[in-house]
């Protein structure tokens, strides 16, 4: 692929473990035209702070602006069992060397989508920030390519037994996306637990012997650690690069147009994608669902984006 025609992505990210490895992936992959921080997996000033590192870590020259520091209306709920205190898992990058270049994230989708055709959205925290630019300026569905989001899925959550962390973190902010009549993709659990990484894959970014190496290396070891839906054998589910991968390597993947809502009270199933699979029936589809993966190919270009990302180490 040449870089021409690498395709442009705002990555909205809530780094995160995954996060971190999709910001690797998307560095390779993609065109990153800009990186907005969500509170998510730990507090914005963390998501952010997680972002820059990962930035400077990889010599990413794109703006980074931080955004949402809560939910629309959901009470804030983080993931630091999972992904550790600050969200790195136990990585031991500098202290970012640099700030932020606004906190106004929704400004910055909003003004760069309008500067540029084609850029396509991708989400892999919750969706604040992208709910936020939609409510704000609802045509910005029309210029985007896609949005492109790690959250829900067909059948299966994690937080709860129907939710999944992005969607269930502010429901609220999902309900929108999943309304506004954007090209919506969506890679959710049932289609991520199919990517499983750990110790194995970690070993090999350690033999790189780089610092992104032994990043990336520390984060998969972590993931497999404490991420995982297989424990027994060190390997998790490694959600949000296959976001960036659907948009970079659509070839890899299966997917179904489906229609999908957003379940805002039930008391057991709040956060809920609710995907509508009875495909007798004429519903309007507003997702595309993903079902199929080739997670062999998406994981070597996973390791791949590692390999050759190294211009500081
Ligand atoms: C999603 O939730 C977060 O913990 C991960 O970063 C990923 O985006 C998986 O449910
Ligand atoms: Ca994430």
């Amino acid at each position: 692929m040449t870089s021409e025609a690498k395709p442009k992505i705002i990555l909205d990210c809530d780094p995160g473990v995954d996060d971190a490895i999709a910001i690797i992936t998307a560095s390779r992959w993609s065109e990153i035209v800009g990186i907005t921080s969500v509170s998510g997996n730990v507090g914005i000033e963390h998501t952010t702070s997680n972002a820059l590192k990962m930035k400077t870590l990889l010599g990413i020259n794109a703006p980074l602006h931080s955004g949402a520091s809560k939910p629309m209306k959901a009470e804030p709920f983080h993931a630091s069992h999972v992904h550790g205190q600050t969200g790195l898992g136990d990585t031991d990058l500098p202290e970012p060397n640099s700030l932020p270049d606004s906190d106004d994230a929704v400004a910055f989708i909003l003004e760069k989508t309008r500067e540029e055709e084609g850029i396509h959205l991708v989400p892999i925290g919750p969706l604040t920030n992208i709910a936020q630019a939609i409510e704000t300026d609802p045509s910005l569905v029309d210029r985007v390519a896609s949005i492109t989001l790690m959250g829900g899925g067909a059948g299966v959550g994690n937080v709860t037994p129907a939710a999944e962390f992005n969607i269930f973190a502010d429901p609220e902010a999902a309900d929108v996306v999943f309304r506004s009549g954007a090209q919506l993709h969506m890679l959710g659990l049932n289609l991520t637990h199919q990517v499983l990484m750990g110790s194995e894959h970690a070993d090999y970014c350690y033999e790189l012997n780089s610092t992104v190496g032994k990043t990336a290396g520390d984060l998969l070891s972590f993931n497999g650690r404490t991420h995982g839906t297989e424990k027994e054998t060190n390997l998790g589910a490694m959600h949000d690069p296959c976001a960036v991968l659907a948009v970079t390597h659509p070839e890899l993947f299966v997917s179904k147009p489906r229609s999908v809502v957003v379940e805002l009270e039930g008391s057991f199933t709040r956060g809920q994608t609710l995907v509508d699979e009875r495909e007798w029936l004429e519903t309007e589809k507003n997702c595309n669902v993903y079902y199929e993966v080739n997670s062999e190919k998406v994981i070597e270009l996973i390791l791949q984006s590692v390999t050759e990302a190294s211009p500081n180490g």
